[in-house]
């Protein structure tokens, strides 16, 4: 790594995230179905039709996971809750849901690592998928008994809590790419998804600062938007893009309002009194999550139907993923997001990584391109502090090889190697490189 922990400001946090259903195992200890596990189910969906029912059996081995964790001399670990652990149908109590992120929590702090917790990373319950899922406004209500009962469990002990997970993929992605559970492509379906999973994080911090929590706000994706061509035509896409992916989100949370070119598209399909939810989705954060990973160049299709635009290939270095590797984006949106939105307000880069074919030779993984590509975007975060970011940690994404959502297990984002045959894990070469690097002196 071209870096060391004393580049960066004292009290910086070095972690790595991870996210429920992704490692868990959610056939263990009484979770209730899922969107993702229906979504799975159907052909054409997931590779290889995967699901996380065993996932990396985190649920069993947790303690030796954060072992590896705090191993690598890291400060802080990102996790989510899994609303359908914690509330099979939605709506009961499963107490052994509770009782897990109870041990969970436990283990974590008496490793004295910083529980960063996220309440929503995309556990709908299918009791609640069937009665719309995020189209329906009930969701929203259920959505805040949720955190009610976790917050009740563990929420004084947490270092930091986010209400949701990258509102743009739960929504756009979802129903309008239909990509990502429930698999919607449908424009009405996408504009309450929008507007719903902004109002749950809403009442969700509502509900958090019911019970006094001082330490949430919402971690929010961004991708750069890089025009295919500089024609008025594709500078506009870009645009149009930036608005749906980068904007939408934040300014609603910071500003109480939606972008204009954005409600060109969407306005018709919006659910009735909308405005009347503005207030409560921009009450006031304590952080903002940033979660990063690659550029998308946009070009117009005057023949397509709104947004009129297309993703066409970009030319730079490519991971696993196809996504273009593009550090300055990450610069980009640290530095625009305190210049434009959230001003002092303490900002952590809660998701970025890279996904690499590895492979598992004589007992080690060789993985040279991921410590270039965290070196590279560490040294973005450092850049963006230095022009004024109020960047307070970096989360790694992510802690271990995982279930990569509709591409199944192929896709390796872990600076820990899982072998899902056996299940063993393995550190990467990027783990022990990130090691040295945040050493203490
Ligand atoms: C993000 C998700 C995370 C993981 C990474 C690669 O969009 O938050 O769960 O899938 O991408």
């Amino acid at each position: 790594m071209n870096f060391k922990r004393a580049d960066f400001p004292d009290g910086f946090l070095f972690g790595a995230a991870t996210a429920a259903y992704q490692i868990e195992g959610h056939k263990f200890g009484g979770a209730g179905s899922t969107h993702w596990d229906t979504f799975a189910a159907t052909p054409g969906n997931v590779i290889r039709a995967e699901d996380g029912a065993v996932a990396c059996d985190h649920y069993h081995r947790y303690a030796s996971d954060l072992d590896l964790l705090k191993d690598a001399g890291m400060d802080a670990y990102r996790f989510s809750t899994s609303w359908a652990r914690v509330m099979p149908d939605g709506r009961t109590i499963n107490a052994q849901g509770l009782d897990f992120y109870d041990r969970l929590t436990d283990a974590i702090l008496e490793r004295g690592l910083k529980p960063f917790q996220t309440l929503y990373h995309w556990e709908l319950p299918s009791a609640l998928a069937d009665q719309g899922g995020w189209m329906n406004r009930d969701t929203v209500m259920r959505f805040g008994d949720y955190v009610d009962a976790i917050t009740d469990k563990i929420g004084s002990r947490m270092a930091s809590i986010a209400t949701i997970n990258e509102p743009w993929c739960v929504s756009y992605l979802s129903h309008f790419l239909g990509h990502h559970a429930p698999g919607l492509r449908d424009i009405r379906a996408t504009a309450r998804a929008m507007h719903h999973i902004n109002l749950a994080h809403g009442v969700g911090m509502s509900r958090l600062r019911g019970k006094g929590i001082d330490n949430c706000g919402i971690v929010l994706n961004f991708e750069y938007a890089q025009p295919a061509t500089d024609s008025p035509a594709d500078i506009k896409a870009a645009a149009t893009q930036d608005t749906l992916y980068n904007r939408w989100f934040i300014e609603a949370v910071t500003k109480g309002t939606y972008p204009a070119e954005a409600l060109d598209g969407l306005a018709p399909h919006m659910p009735d009194a909308w405005q009347d939810d503005m207030a409560e989705i921009s009450q006031p954060i304590d952080f903002l999550g940033v979660n990063y990973y690659t550029r998308n160049t946009i070009a117009a299709d005057p023949d397509a139907a709104w947004p009129h635009q297309k993703s066409v290939a970009g030319p730079l270095e490519k991971t696993q993923m196809g996504w273009e590797i593009y550090p300055d984006g990450l610069h980009h949106f640290l530095t625009r997001a305190a210049r434009d939105y959230v001003g002092d307000l303490p900002i952590y880069v809660t998701e970025n990584g890279m996904a690499w074919d590895d492979k598992v030779e004589n007992g080690a993984v060789y993985d040279p391109a991921r410590t270039q590509f965290v070196s590279d975007h560490f040294l973005a975060a450092k850049r963006a502090i230095a022009d004024g970011a109020n960047v307070q940690g970096f989360f790694y994404w992510s802690l271990l090889d995982n279930y990569e959502w509709a591409f199944g297990y192929e896709k390796r984002f872990g600076m820990i190697h899982v072998d899902f045959e056996t299940l063993q894990r393995t550190p990467k070469a990027s783990y022990h490189a990130l090691k040295s690097a945040i050493a203490r002196d």
